[in-house]
């Protein structure tokens, strides 16, 4: 039986069209997706929207349109955003989706039966924007007047509703981090939350009053939950909660954005603990992206169409510069020049060009056949080290979720490769040194079959394409160690065509330039 892997996106709020920081925490969740599924595991990978709240009224009053016609409008344009960036999601989930609705009733018919519900009144701060909560204390001076840490306007809000006994988890919660040192990542979301633990929690509000944009709350007319009550569970939606067997759950990995961290790492595992059941395993919170060093704001006018940079750069070329750019966990900062020049030197000029290079020579000077022997040299078994060497040290980062650091290590195995070719120079050897030329050759390619199924989860479309023009049918972690792989190939009746460009260099736009 393959072991489970459950990893999440946070769901995107609908209030406006998906950009290039939605696209970037959906690419990392599915170069994780993909990696796991190359070890064998049977994973779900889910992602969505977050359609209720009083931001999505707030947003559907001042456009002049129903709130489920904006919800269901933007949400299309978030799931064409994942199938358009090849994210791999096994379930896209509305919190519109009935499913959705019986689940969250279900859980918080158990935070009642748990005692952790009770009817009071709310007076204090919330924030719109953040669709949160906060405590006088945490508030900041800003121009307008307070906002909240986050830097977001906050309003005072006064009305019935019903409280969750966040308090009453504080000890449990600090017990959790404490036995879990892998609960929160990374290490420094991890002391900001265990922080604010220690600092002592206040009953949560809940349900609202004031609109009914919202899941019903059960046996309460006139209360919808709070938006993070439903928004955070989808998780559990996802596997099936309340009837479904829940072989996925508890979750391995939610991955979100750093400023959601609390809702994830505070509030849920209380809900979950209420409900008796079993927390995530793990959350990580990534940093931001900002757009040449700066935060995206729609004032600014530098918020980016994600399908925008994929049109000017190709899908592929956008996956890999965010994963590779971005050291995973810290802000990170983007603009054409920099996909440009990562793009060219990294993926064109070395792995592109040595895979072009080297089918394109095998197709036209060998019509197509791989070599079966050749004269060795230690080189070459230097070579497939490195290279394997490479390939480990991708796997064991990407289990770390150290993704950038991954990258870099298969880059060392191209590097070896671009290396060996230079050295050997077998363009060189078709006329002198035959012999010598088939070993190179055979060589060079049992390294650019393991480097494309290493880099798969990073580039699936390009790297599938190499791995199409060579032939290798299995593309995960086993493939990796099948040494025999090519002598079996190279005995059957394969042949090689001629290659098509896979990874293209890149040009800087003209109003970029
Ligand atoms: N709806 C909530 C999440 C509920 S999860 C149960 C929400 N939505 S959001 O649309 O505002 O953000 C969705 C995700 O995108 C969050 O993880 C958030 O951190 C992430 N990002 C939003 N802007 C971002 C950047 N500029 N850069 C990287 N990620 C960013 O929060």
């Amino acid at each position: 039986m393959r072991e489970p892997f459950y990893i999440s996106t946070a769901i995107s709020y609908p209030n406006g069209r998906p950009h290039i920081g939605h696209a970037y925490e959906a690419i990392a969740a599915d170069a994780i997706a993909r990696f796991q599924r190359q070890a064998g595991r049977d994973v779900l990978f889910q992602t969505g929207t977050d359609e209720h709240g009083l931001k999505m009224v707030q947003t559907a009053r001042d456009r002049g349109v129903e709130v489920r016609d904006l919800a269901s409008e933007m949400s299309s344009y978030f799931k064409a955003m994942c199938d358009n960036l090849n994210v791999s999601y096994d379930r896209f989930i509305q919190t519109t989706d009935a499913d959705h609705h019986r689940a969250s009733q279900a859980i918080w018919q158990a935070m009642a039966n748990a005692g952790d519900l009770y009817l009071d009144r709310y007076e204090g701060w919330y924030s719109v924007r953040d669709e949160a909560f906060y405590d006088e204390k945490e508030l900041i001076d800003g121009e307008g007047g307070k906002l909240s840490p986050q830097g977001t306007p906050v309003e005072w809000t006064a009305e019935e509703t019903w409280f969750f006994r966040l308090s009453k988890y504080q000890q449990p919660l600090l017990e959790l981090y404490r036995d879990n040192p892998d609960f929160i990542r990374p290490e420094s979301r991890r002391n900001e939350i265990m922080r604010f633990v220690e600092g002592g929690l206040t009953d949560l509000s809940v349900s609202r009053t004031s609109f009914d944009w919202g899941v019903a709350v059960p046996g309460s007319p006139g209360h919808v939950m709070y938006v993070w009550v439903d928004a955070l569970t989808n998780y559990l939606t996802g596997v099936g909660y309340p009837d479904g067997e829940m072989k996925y759950w508890p979750a391995d990995l939610h991955l979100i954005g750093k400023d959601i961290v609390r809702f994830h790492a505070v509030y849920w595992p209380a809900f979950l603990m209420s409900a008796g059941i079993a927390s995530p395993k793990s959350v990580f919170g990534h940093g931001f992206l900002l757009h040449r060093g700066e935060k995206m704001s729609k004032s600014l006018g530098n918020v980016v169409d994600p399908g925008d940079l994929a049109t000017a750069f190709g899908v592929d070329a956008l996956r890999y510069f965010l994963l590779r750019e971005v050291s995973f966990g810290q802000d990170g900062s983007y603009s054409a020049e920099a996909i440009v020049m990562r793009v060219n030197a990294e993926l064109a000029n070395s792995f592109g060009n040595l895979a072009q290079r080297t089918l394109s020579f095998i197709a036209k000077n060998l019509d197509g056949e791989l070599p079966v022997d050749g004269r060795r040299d230690v080189a070459d078994g230097q070579l497939i080290e490195e290279v394997i060497v490479a390939a480990a040290g991708f796997k064991s980062a990407f289990e770390d979720l150290m993704l950038s650091q991954g990258i870099e290590a298969w880059l060392r195995g191209v590097f070896a490769c671009n290396q060996y070719i230079d050295a050997q120079a077998p363009w060189a050897l078709r006329k002198t040194d035959p012999d010598r030329m088939n070993a190179v050759l055979g060589t060079l390619v049992r390294a650019i079959r393991i480097l494309a199924i290493v880099i798969l989860p990073v580039v699936p479309e390009a790297a599938g394409k190499v791995l199409d023009q060579l032939g290798a049918a299995e593309r995960d972690h086993a493939a990796v160690d099948d040494d025999d792989w090519y002598a079996r190939h190279a005995a059957s009746d394969f042949r090689l065509a001629a290659p098509s460009p896979m990874f293209p260099r890149l040009e800087l736009p003209a109003e970029a330039a």
